[in-house]
């Protein structure tokens, strides 16, 4: 059955680019790029929440966060080797996707205020002392740092079901599962497209334009 519509599958996988790319342009100084590309996953990420909102049925928070209970039972089970493809996120992955989203949240945020001690600032770094705007840029270099560790963990849950024989990865490229249960309701992509458009132009006009003329 059908459980990831489009849009959670090319957010995913855009993520997956971006965030290497974000971490190579920051590295290498190319902070128009690093701004730019940062503002396009702003825009896929607040939309992506709104999604959990108002998206198809595995894309809900209400469907994938569980009680913390459920989550550590869930654990329990595996520990004795019931391994097994869940319709949409199992109970503690769904903390796992929180976790993910929130450091997210926080990495942008707190890029909006970095600078870099030479030419670049975020766009709000000049609402704050030239002191807080370099915390909240160690800050911002400490949370990729664990924003990398929740990766490396995500990656490695993934991996254990592999070994399992849960294949998680073609379901997260094709949409398709191979699972039994009720079918989740599919919402219509075009709606979820049409938001990242105008959260796009919204960012476009408020902060993106500037960085991106220097682009092109
Ligand atoms: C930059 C690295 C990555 C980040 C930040 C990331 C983040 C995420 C997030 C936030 C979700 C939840 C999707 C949603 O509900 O919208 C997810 C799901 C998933 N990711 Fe990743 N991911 C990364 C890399 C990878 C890689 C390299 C793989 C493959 C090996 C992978 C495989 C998956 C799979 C299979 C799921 C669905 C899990 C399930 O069945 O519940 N991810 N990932
Ligand atoms: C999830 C999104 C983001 C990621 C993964 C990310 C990642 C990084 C990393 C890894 C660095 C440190 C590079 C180094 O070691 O020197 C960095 C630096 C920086 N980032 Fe981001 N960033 C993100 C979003 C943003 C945003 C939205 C802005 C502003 C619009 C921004 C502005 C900056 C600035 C000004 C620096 C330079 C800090 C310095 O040189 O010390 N970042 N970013």
């Amino acid at each position: 059955m059908k459980i990831w519509d489009s849009f959670i599958r090319v957010y995913h996988w855009s993520q997956v680019i971006l965030l290497g790319s974000l971490w190579y342009t920051a590295e290498e100084g190319l902070m128009e790029w690093h701004f730019t590309l940062a503002y396009l996953l702003m825009a896929l990420l607040s939309t992506r929440i709104l999604w959990g909102i108002i998206g198809s049925d595995t894309a809900r928070f209400t469907h994938f966060v569980t009680s913390p209970k459920k989550a550590i039972n869930y654990l329990t089970a595996i520990k004795s080797g019931k391994v097994s493809q869940a319709v949409g996120h199992n109970p503690a992955g769904g903390y796992m996707v929180l976790g993910l989203f929130f450091l997210l949240v926080l990495q942008l945020t707190t890029g909006l205020f970095s600078n870099d001690d030479i030419l670049s600032e975020g766009p709000l770094a000049s609402l704050v002392s030239y002191d807080t705007s370099s915390l909240l840029t160690s800050i911002h270099h400490q949370i990729f740092n664990v924003l990398l560790g929740f990766i490396g963990l995500h990656i490695i849950a993934v991996l254990f079901y592999r070994v399992k024989g849960v294949n998680l990865i073609t379901p997260m490229l094709t949409g398709i599962a191979n699972v039994v249960g009720n079918s989740p309701k599919m919402k219509n992509v075009a709606i979820a497209w049409g938001i990242f458009t105008i959260i796009s132009v919204l960012i476009y006009f408020l902060w993106a334009n500037e960085v991106i003329s220097y682009l092109f």
